[in-house]
């Protein structure tokens, strides 16, 4: 399997259709400014575009509320990926080339995010993802950003956790082998765990979508590991969890921020309780800025935002300053400009992007008590 390989045709197509496009020179001089979004609104991955977009969307709301940017309203175009590999990119071409707009917002999902960045790159178009965190979605190139942490410190705040929280010293692995974002954060957690001094009881993997784990569960129980790392997505995890409480397992299984869903707590119910994940910011969360963020979150949508809504709306108020800084929405100085983003107040805590266009910042580990995600401590980088 290399996923990579239908991109090439894709990104050929897409210099092709661009030096069509930009002749019209469209996205500069109409009369408001086109920022494309990509994201899994249905699908295996659902909750995470739907709450990412929700959380765009309220920021340029309240952006255009306030007049907008360089005197103009900010057009927010959103595709739905579904969830599938090959439509990122897909749509990113099209959202380029068809649309003209001048800076794409998206994926949630690294792989996703990884799919689309070269053509935006190509393209000389900023991208902006607001919430994938393998290090390689930057290292595309130049016009790729990302406003949140990255997972060779994810997976770091997650062996240390098991080390000196959970007091594991044996622990077993489960990885998604179809997702650059769990085989990234499996590694890093390991490199760190072993340095901690810890062993690995079992490294087993399973592929997104899979129904049945019992097979690795089983093993995993025999091997004798005091707890489970499972950096994979909610719709697994949820799985995963129910089969190794009717396995009899009994030790906690914990995670990244792919965990994050109400479907999570929705489908394993009592089987996730107790255990924990790291994630970016916590709805609980005091400051001022995530206060009146679920406020209007809720006022709008009528829950309570999660990590994603809350990087979404932070990505979104990114891009209007470093438009409103660059003072025009020309790629290369757009790019300059977001390059330039320092101590930016967001929802999601105060940030700075680096040389390698990550954001860094601290993470949050909640637990499942009572059916809840509940907050339990922040870990600086
Ligand atoms: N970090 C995950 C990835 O890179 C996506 C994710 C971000 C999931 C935030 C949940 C919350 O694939």
């Amino acid at each position: 399997m290399n996923p990579r390989l239908p991109l090439i045709s894709a990104i050929a197509g897409s210099a092709a259709l661009l030096a069509l496009g930009l002749s019209g020179c469209k996205s500069g001089g109409g009369d408001t400014i086109k920022v494309g979004e990509f994201a899994s609104l249905t699908g295996k991955e659902a909750t995470f575009g739907t709450s990412s977009h929700e959380g765009t969307l309220l920021a340029i709301e309240e952006i255009n509320a306030k007049g907008g940017v360089l005197g103009k309203k900010i057009e927010l175009l959103t595709e739905d990926n579904q969830s599938k590999a090959g439509e990122p990119a897909n749509i990113v071409n099209k959202l380029i080339s068809r649309d003209g707009v001048v800076a794409i917002l998206g994926e949630v999902a690294s792989s996703r995010s990884l799919e689309a960045a070269p053509i935006a790159q190509a393209a000389g178009i900023p991208m902006i993802s607001p919430a994938s965190t393998n290090p390689k979605v930057t290292e595309v190139g130049d016009y790729i950003f990302r406003i949140c942490f990255i997972d060779p410190f994810q997976g770091t705040v997650m062996a240390n956790f098991a080390t000196k929280t959970l007091k594991a010293g044996k622990v077993a692995i489960l990885t998604d082998a179809k997702s650059d974002y769990s085989k990234g954060l499996a590694k890093y957690f390991k490199e760190q765990f072993a340095k901690n001094g810890g062993t690995l009881a079992s490294e087993l993997d399973y592929n997104g979508g899979d129904k049945d784990f019992k097979a690795q569960l089983t093993t995993i129980k025999g091997a004798g590991a005091d707890a489970v790392f499972v950096p994979g997505y909610y719709n697994d995890v949820a799985l995963i969890a129910i089969q190794a409480k009717e396995l009899g397992l009994g030790v906690p299984l914990f995670g990244g921020d792919g965990w994050e869903s109400e479907n999570l707590l929705q489908v394993g119910k009592d089987a996730v309780e107790g255990n924990y994940f790291s994630t970016h910011c916590s709805p609980e969360d005091a400051s001022p800025k995530m206060t009146a963020f679920v406020a209007a979150y809720k006022a709008k949508y009528n829950k309570t935002p999660d990590a994603m809504a809350a990087l979404g709306y932070d990505s979104a108020y990114v891009l209007a300053d470093a438009i409103q800084r660059a003072g025009t929405t020309e790629g290369a100085k757009l790019r300059d400009a977001i390059a330039a983003t320092k101590d930016f107040e967001g929802v999601t805590g105060k940030f700075s992007l680096d040389a390698k266009r990550d954001a860094v910042k601290s993470a949050a580990i909640l637990q499942i008590k009572d059916g809840k995600f509940r907050f339990l401590e922040t870990i600086a980088p």
